[in-house]
């Protein structure tokens, strides 16, 4: 695959087991032959190693794992020496200062024009060289650092001509305007040849704008050209682009999850913060190039010989009044600059107005998405209601059917545990059901597998009260696991034989016997329930034969409680048969146990049976419902975790 590594050729090799260590991580090409100068090779690798990919956040977001990004390092070496990785600690430090550099002149900038007429003083001249040097090497750092590709993330751009072509082609021009200082240029060029005509040409038709304008206004040579230089210095606000380049970058590595949103938000007021910030300088900068005519706010505010603190504060005052559309600052404009002006302001702002409306309503809906996807399936029943003119009391009912289920919230779940992974699908629902499977005694005493397989089969139901669950005599397709509710079994004599509780189940006769439902079940409560379908149903206990036997013995004494025959469910084998009747004979026992005990609901079974070797036999405890027998008898006293559950449509996917 790859090229080999061979002396000056710099190539790298990934293939032969001499260069690829026992775990397939490929090594790095040996260094060329002859005698190296350590002082120089020293200083070499630590640059080599600072332009390298490090294993940052960056790093490991584009190449997933520290294997790869070995051969990424060896890729990289092979480019060229002197490429930098853009995932390289060089990089990160680089853009962390070039970060604070640009946010600190976008801010200074603009005051240091509009309010300070120190333009040709040393310190003024020493930071804006300082900070032009740094944004010029700016330049030449981008000629030589990889480029990630949007369409290719995994492959960087590692080969200086291509570096060179693609930043030529994208941001060099506004980066290169934005970092020669064309202001000095200019008063340099005028100093030497005062009428130096060239000159002009190049600079085109803007500078002609102004000069005419000024001329207009009367000024001296001396003073116009300043005030030339004060405009062309504006350019250097182009650096404004870098400035969304680098954040923006930062922002989808650094703040790739839930506190993006926020941000997003704080980066947007960030920006309106500078844009009021740029228009109060602007307010001020252009009467003063003007010179305060004296209908201009300056003149009229009187504050031409003011601090400039206190002339900020009013430029921004006023600016700040335009963009939020609420007034004009003190007074509304007189002149015409003003005019045009205000309304430039007003433009700008509204337009951060509107779009920081429109990312605070994304923010607000994608922080509670499900709880508006509630209101919205809420509402579209109850249009579906008025649609179909349902009576009052069905509607309330549905309403309160939605109230109960979903409890303000809605979720795909079916859709969002569908894109999980298998395994991770599996710990999701297996930690969802926790709480059901500690409070089913059936799961509580299974084997773990038996559980799991079963649970990521349920699909959650609810019942209002009153509801017929279940049918008598009809064909029956799933059974019931209660989460939380009360069911009653009722008879065909209306008569109800017992209730049921939470961590109890019902159903699975029919299941079990293939034969027609023995009862009906009725919802005392609100029911929460969990269903297993019996293809499900059937597919489990093929697998485990002694969890059917355990539902068998536990159904044979239900039929036994209602009067039918448990020899229903006792038809697979005379063995079977054999160790359902000693179940039931065990079970009758420990009904007949707990009648004796005071804090025990009344016996379930006829007491004539009697324990006999039933209880040898059932050596190893077998899982049985919990409140077979009565609701308060074995009633859990913990009361079940409140929505660990996220009541939605299919609860799990089938
Ligand atoms: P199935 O016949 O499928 O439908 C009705 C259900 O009521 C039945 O399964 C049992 O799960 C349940 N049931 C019937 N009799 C009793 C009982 N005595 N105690 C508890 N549950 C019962």
């Amino acid at each position: 695959m790859g090229a080999r590594a061979h002396g000056s050729t710099g190539k790298v090799h990934f293939g032969g087991l001499d260069e690829v260590s026992l775990y397939g991580t490929p090594v790095e090409a040996a260094p060329p032959p002859g005698p190296p100068d350590p002082k120089s090779s020293f200083l070499k690798n630590q640059l080599q190693a600072l332009f390298q990919p490090t294993d940052n956040k960056l790093a490991m977001k584009l190449f997933g794992s520290k294997k790869a990004l070995m051969k990424e390092r060896i890729r990289q070496k092979a480019a060229g020496h002197w490429v930098i990785h853009p995932c390289s600690s060089f990089r990160f430090y680089w853009d962390l200062c070039m970060l604070l550099l640009l946010v600190a002149n976008l801010i200074i900038l603009p005051v240091a024009i509009s309010f300070f007429n120190d333009d040709l003083s040393t310190r003024w001249i020493a930071f804006n060289c300082l900070s032009d040097t740094i944004f010029l090497i700016d330049i030449v750092v981008n000629f030589r650092t990889g480029i990630m590709q949007q369409d290719n993330s995994e492959q960087v751009i590692l080969d200086p001509k291509l570096i060179a072509k693609h930043y030529l082609r994208t941001w060099f021009f506004l980066d290169l305007i934005s970092s020669i200082p064309l202001d000095y240029i200019f008063l340099i060029f005028n100093q030497v040849n005062k009428y130096c005509r060239v000159f002009f040409n190049a600079a085109g038709f803007v500078m002609q704008d102004f000069s005419e304008s000024f001329q207009i206004l009367h000024a001296g040579r001396a003073l116009r050209i300043l005030r030339l230089a004060k405009l062309l210095s504006l350019v250097r606000l182009l650096r404004l682009s870098r400035l969304v380049r680098y954040v923006s970058q930062w922002e989808e590595v650094y703040f790739l999850n839930m506190a993006s949103v926020f941000m997003r938000i704080f980066n947007l007021i960030c920006m309106m913060l500078l844009i009021g910030h740029w228009s109060g300088c602007l307010q001020f900068l252009v009467p003063m190039l003007q010179g305060f005519p004296s209908n201009s706010w300056v003149a009229i505010n009187e504050l031409q010989e003011a601090f400039w603190l206190e002339q900020y504060s009013w430029a921004l005052f006023k600016a700040m009044s335009h963009m939020l559309c609420i007034g004009y600052g003190r007074f509304p404009p007189q002149s015409l600059t003003d005019m045009w002006l205000t309304m430039l302001s007003m433009i700008s702002g509204a337009t951060c107005y509107a779009l920081f409306l429109g990312h605070a309503t994304n923010l607000i809906q994608s922080l509670d998405s499900s709880r508006r996807q509630y209101r919205e399936k809420v509402k579209q029943v109850e249009e579906y209601m008025a649609y179909r003119k349902l009576p009052r009391e069905m509607r309330q009912r549905i309403t309160e059917y939605f109230e109960h289920r979903y409890q303000g919230k809605f979720f795909d779940e079916e859709l969002i545990l569908g894109e999980l992974s298998e395994k991770l699908r599996e710990d999701v629902i297996n930690y969802n059901c926790r709480s059901l499977v500690a409070s089913v005694p059936f799961f509580a005493n299974a084997d773990s597998n038996f559980v799991s397989d079963v649970v990521t089969k349920l699909r959650y139901e609810v019942f209002q009260p009153g509801d017929i669950i279940i049918k008598e005599g009809t064909i029956g397709s799933k059974m019931y696991f209660i989460q939380e509710g009360i069911v009653d079994i009722v008879m065909a004599n209306g008569e109800v034989a017992t209730s049921l509780s939470d961590g109890s189940y019902f159903g699975e006769i029919c299941l079990l016997t293939n034969a027609r439902r023995v009862a009906s079940v009725r919802a005392e409560t609100y029911c929460n329930l969990f269903s297993l379908s019996v293809d499900h149903f059937n597919a489990v206990l093929d697998q485990y034969p002694l969890m059917r036997r355990t539902m068998e013995s536990v159904a044979a004494e239900r039929l036994n409680k209602i009067g039918k025959n448990p020899n229903l469910v006792a038809h697979r084998s005379e063995e079977d048969a054999g160790s359902i009747n000693a179940v039931v004979v065990a079970l009758a026992a420990e009904a007949e146990h707990a009648s004796r005990s005071p804090d025990r609901g009344p016996p379930s079974l006829g007491l004539a049976l009697r324990p006999l070797q039933a209880a040898a036999f059932l050596g190893q405890r077998l899982p049985r419902p919990k409140s077979d027998n009565n609701v308060s008898a074995d009633h859990d006293p913990q009361p079940l975790a409140r929505g660990f559950f996220h009541k939605s449509d299919a609860a799990f996917p089938q």
